[in-house]
């Protein structure tokens, strides 16, 4: 029986849904309490709680109630969402972490898990093989809460001990759940129209690079850094991590090996800025360096099983991975 209790906060988004799921496999089903400011979209495994994150009395109350000893802190507006509502942005991005850390710091939780982003780069930070340590100008709202937000967790190490871990997610591709609102949405999208046999209209001009993952490789990432010694890391800022990028042509090309008719055209709005304003790859050696990372799914092998697992969705209705969770 573990002697870890995990609080999941943000766990209806799209990673939450799918990282809930690994933790309860890793971690057994009573020992994963999972919470959000939304209701539960699938019936409930184990205990939920509602929570709205800048409720910092409420999350107290959850953190003794289940005598948690670690969070995985998912709850944040994304890039897009984000420049419709800079000001709620920073309240949640920012306060939300503020409370986590304070919540962390006081009951002397074990482990913080707060995720970073590719937004935090933007202006002069040099677009291929970025380095870990490089110029950090931000462009959006959300770029700004996450570089501020890796340095509180920096802060909150070095003054307080609290071991706070991130990782700089690229963009995110999963089957099992759907993007809440990024610039790197399209690459979710594009699949559901294809499988769907229609069309697809980007957002993102043909030849725009962006670093993606898919969610396979974006848990195993953050379960290893979460489970890797302490003394084995080197920071507790954003790691960059590296496993794929391509353009919307390139990818549409990859889908047509598999759904030759499928058909793509553009039609850039105001998420081309962002994009332009993140990295193409990164250099990702203090991740692979201090606690192994390695990636398994390139363009070919994610296109493949991500067309595999959304085709078996649509033709049954289900899918190898909603059968386990919930039915
Ligand atoms: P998402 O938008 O799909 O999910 C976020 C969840 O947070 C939602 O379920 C939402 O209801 C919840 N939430 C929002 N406001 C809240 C509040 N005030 N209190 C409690 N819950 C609240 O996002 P995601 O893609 O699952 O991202 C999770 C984390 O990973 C975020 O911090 C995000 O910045 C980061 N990230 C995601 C990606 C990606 O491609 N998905 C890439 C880089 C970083
Ligand atoms: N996928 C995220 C977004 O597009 C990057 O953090 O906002």
């Amino acid at each position: 029986m573990s002697a870890d209790k995990i609080l999941v906060i943000g766990s209806e988004g799209q990673i939450g849904t799918v990282l809930s799921h690994a933790l309860r496999e890793s971690y057994g089903i009573p020992n994963v309490v999972t919470s959000d400011i939304s209701s539960p979209r699938n019936s409930v495994i184990g205990h939920f709680e509602k929570l709205n994150i800048l409720d910092g009395q409420k999350l107290f109350e959850i953190v003794k109630k289940h005598k948690i000893t670690q969070i995985y802190h998912l709850a944040a507006l994304l890039s897009a969402k984000g420049e419709q509502n800079p000001r709620q942005t920073w309240d949640v991005n920012m306060n939300g972490l503020f409370n986590v850390l304070e919540v962390a710091r006081q009951e002397k939780l074990d482990k913080i898990y707060f995720p970073s982003s590719i937004a935090v780069f933007g202006g002069q930070t040099p677009k291929k093989a970025t380095p870990q340590f490089t110029v950090l100008q931000p462009e959006t709202m959300y770029g700004i809460t996450k570089e501020v937000g890796e340095h509180l967790a920096q802060y909150y190490y070095k003054k307080f001990n609290v071991d706070v871990r991130s990782i700089r997610y690229p963009g995110l591709i999963s089957y099992q759940s759907l993007p809440g609102g990024g610039t790197t949405d399209y690459a979710v999208d594009i699949f559901h129209k294809a499988v769907a046999g229609e069309p697809y209209e980007c957002f993102l001009d043909s030849d725009t690079h962006l670093p993606m993952m898919y969610m396979p490789d974006a848990i195993r990432a953050t379960l290893e850094l979460m489970n890797a010694p302490a003394d084995k890391l080197s920071m507790h800022y954003g790691y960059n991590v590296r496993s794929m990028s391509f353009s919307p042509e390139e990818l549409a090309a990859e889908i047509k090996k598999h759904i030759p008719d499928f058909q793509i055209s553009y039609n850039p709005d105001f998420r081309q800025k962002i994009a332009e304003s993140w990295v193409e790859s990164m250099n990702d050696s203090y991740a692979r360096n201090d606690w192994g990372w390695k990636e398994e799914f390139d363009l070919a092998a994610m296109t493949k099983d991500m067309i595999h697992n959304l085709l078996k969705i649509k033709n049954k209705g289900t899918s190898e991975y909603d059968e386990k969770m919930f039915l």
